[in-house]
């Protein structure tokens, strides 16, 4: 009698592992892309190195994960256009091109911004400010040469990137104080005359947040009114544990879409260090000072914080589904924890750990989570 017990329960211990591996394989073999299949598209920002193998691992796990890219770096002014007499597509062609051969929705980053953006850009050949005219035609010269390079490659443009300050008012750009107020809508025009096909997207940071956001819903309205082809708005998503409030971000996509928006959330990661209050938001000029204290998770994320951050990713991936309607891609801002710039900002040098994958490619607790929330 002892004999079968112990046989029987051997037998409920067996199938109950292999019920448990049959679960765990299930998520782990889901894709992020495909669990999300039904809902949104989901990217991520990559680089150069990535795509060109320096790092082997890189390429299929992009290739597994995510159906939408977005260049880091690549097609920002700087680096596409760094002289003004010359364009260097080299690395962002290599770019598209791995997302062509891959099926993925190519996202353009960026045309417009007011970071990045070399000083010859505003001055004349003797160093002088431009003009509102010169300034317009070499804005026009720069949107036709790189969204027509892409024309047809390239699905949505972020056209202009952060222009709108945290009050709500337009930031005091060089764009803004020699143009005035209506570059942005040359800048979509422009990017209409380029390719008339592709997406066109304002993309801000803190643009969630009712202060800023009623500014971008007051540029989008404007824009409409002119007859200007915008057809989405970025959120950034450059988030925290504690911050942005749900009912924040679940009004902002409502008041978005309420206007005929496309919404998406295009740089997402979730910080897990202490921040100082001065730099929630992603102000690439703003820099805090290195402390020890600053930076307590140098040897691993301890069990506690790893709960907080999937709880923090499931509740803000249950409010993205909830607007599954309007929110059309979520893309995060780098593959795993080790590309992240959250290690260098506004801090440099900390060991942060923002993203659904850690720096050996293994997906974390959160993203188990999310893959269980889309299937919900
Ligand atoms: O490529 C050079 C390398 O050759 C050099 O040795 C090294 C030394 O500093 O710098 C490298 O360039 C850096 C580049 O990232 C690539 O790593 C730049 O210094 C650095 O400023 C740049 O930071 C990027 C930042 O935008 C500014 O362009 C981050 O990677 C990128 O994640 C970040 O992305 C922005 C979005 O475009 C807009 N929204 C905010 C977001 C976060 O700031």
């Amino acid at each position: 009698m002892k004999k079968i017990t112990i046989l029987f329960s051997l037998k409920i211990t067996a199938l109950t592992a292999l019920i448990m591996m049959a679960v765990a394989c299930t998520s782990s073999d889901t894709s992020l892309k495909d669990a999300f299949s039904d809902h949104f598209l989901i990217g991520t920002a990559i680089n150069g190195p990535q795509v060109h193998g320096v790092d082997p691992e890189a390429r299929p796990f992009i290739i597994r994960h995510f159906n939408s890219i977005t260049a880091e770096n690549a097609m920002k002014w700087e680096k596409i256009h760094p002289d003004p007499d010359r364009f260097h597509f080299a690395l962002a062609d290599s770019i598209v091109d791995f997302g062509l051969q891959n099926d993925m929705f190519i996202v353009g980053h960026c045309l417009l911004w007011h970071s990045q953006t070399p000083d010859w850009v505003f001055q004349d050949s003797l160093g002088n400010p431009l003009t509102r005219d010169a300034l317009l035609e070499r804005m026009r010269d720069h949107i036709l040469t790189v969204a027509g390079h892409y024309k047809g490659k390239v699905k949505g443009w972020d056209v202009v990137n952060e222009a709108v300050d945290e009050d709500g008012s337009l930031r005091k750009s060089k764009w803004l104080e020699i143009i005035g107020e209506d570059y942005i809508q040359k800048a979509f025009e422009f990017a209409y005359e380029a390719d008339p096909d592709a997406e066109l997207y304002y993309n801000d940071y803190n643009n969630e947040l009712p202060q800023k956001q009623a500014g971008v819903v007051a540029l989008v309205k404007d824009l409409q009114q002119k007859g200007v082809k915008i057809d989405g708005v970025g959120i950034q998503g450059h988030w925290h544990l504690d911050s942005p409030d749900l009912k924040v971000l679940d009004e902002s996509i409502s008041a978005y879409a309420a206007l005929g928006m496309k919404v998406m959330i295009t740089e997402m990661e979730v910080n897990v260090l202490p921040t100082p209050p001065e730099v929630y938001g992603a102000d690439i000029s703003q820099q805090a000072q290195y402390l020890e204290t600053l930076n307590p998770y140098k040897g691993g994320l301890p069990d506690s914080v790893q709960k907080q951050l999937t709880r923090r990713y499931a509740d803000l991936f249950g409010v993205l589904l909830k607007h599954r309607d309007a929110v059309t891609r979520v893309t995060f801002w780098g593959i795993h924890d080790g590309y992240s710039w959250k290690n260098n900002w506004p801090i440099y040098g900390r060991t942060n750990y923002p993203l659904l994958f850690d720096r050996g490619y293994q997906p974390k607790p959160a993203y188990f989570e999310l893959i269980r929330e889309a299937k919900k």
